[in-house]
């Protein structure tokens, strides 16, 4: 397993831009209900603002974006709302792979397909192939995501490659772990943004944002342009990140 880069832990005082921002899209469901819709009109919003975001990021300087689409808990709504948030991911793959191919976009997905429908995945499957020569931003979708589900499933595989003799006890370490979870080739996250006005972190890459900022703001996703995207951004460039040590 390749490590492009391991943890941005090193103290880079001001002035530097987020490279990994990590977006969870909460709001869809009362941005539809305040207009008399059903839910599912907010996430067909939603998606139109995945679009934008994603445009916005080379400008910005953003590398890598991370957004939760779909979690481990989210299961428990309803079967019609769970089923129309599978048909819009296989509709967005579909119809959005050629502009991302064409855009420099490489995508990825975390979290455990083993749940997921068989057509869905070979989609995701087909799609990372597609752009897997991509370099201008790192699209990652999270999908039957959770971040106790993926630790719990990366120290499983751990645990298995010791009972294999492949791996020492003693060879345990921070990092080793972090080679096992789904997120192996990407940086962490240096900012998280959490949109509608909850202050939660839900599940989301909880071993990877240990050390990353965060932004909660009261705009609905469905309401979160572009404008507001690079504010936040550009925001992030005056925080002082000490990583645990002592400002300079
Ligand atoms: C949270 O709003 C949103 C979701 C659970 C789904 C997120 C999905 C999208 C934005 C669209 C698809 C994304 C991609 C990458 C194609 P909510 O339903 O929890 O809203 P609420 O809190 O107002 O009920």
């Amino acid at each position: 397993m390749a490590v492009v880069q391991a943890t941005t832990t090193e103290p880079d005082g001001e002035g530097a831009g987020p490279r990994h921002v990590a977006v969870i899209m909460d709001g869809n469901g009362r941005w539809a209900q305040l207009r008399g819709r059903p839910r599912l009109y907010g996430h067909h919003a939603g998606v139109r603002r995945v679009r934008e975001i994603v445009e916005a990021c080379p400008a910005l300087g953003v590398k890598y974006l991370t957004v939760f689409a779909f979690s481990t808990e989210n299961w428990k709504r309803t079967q019609a709302e769970v089923a129309g948030l599978m048909m819009l991911f296989r509709r967005y793959i579909t119809r959005e792979a050629q502009d991302l191919l064409k855009n420099g976009v490489r995508v990825r997905f975390i979290g455990d397909r083993i749940r997921l429908e068989p057509r869905l995945v070979e989609l995701m499957d087909d799609l990372e192939l597609l752009t897997q020569g991509n370099d201008r931003v790192h699209l990652t979708v999270a999908l039957n995501y959770g971040g106790r589900d993926e630790v719990t499933r990366a120290a499983r595989r751990l645990a298995y490659e010791v009972e294999q003799g492949r791996l020492s006890h003693r060879d345990v370490d921070a990092e080793t772990l972090a080679r096992f979870l789904d997120t192996h080739v990407l940086p962490d996250p240096d900012l998280v943004i959490r949109t509608s006005g909850e202050a939660r972190i839900s599940n989301f890459l909880l071993w990877q944002s240990a050390y990353a900022e965060y932004e909660f703001v009261d705009t609905l996703w469905p309401d979160f342009t572009r404008a507001e995207f690079a504010r936040i951004v550009h925001g992030f460039a005056h925080r002082n990140r000490r990583f645990g040590a002592v400002s300079a």
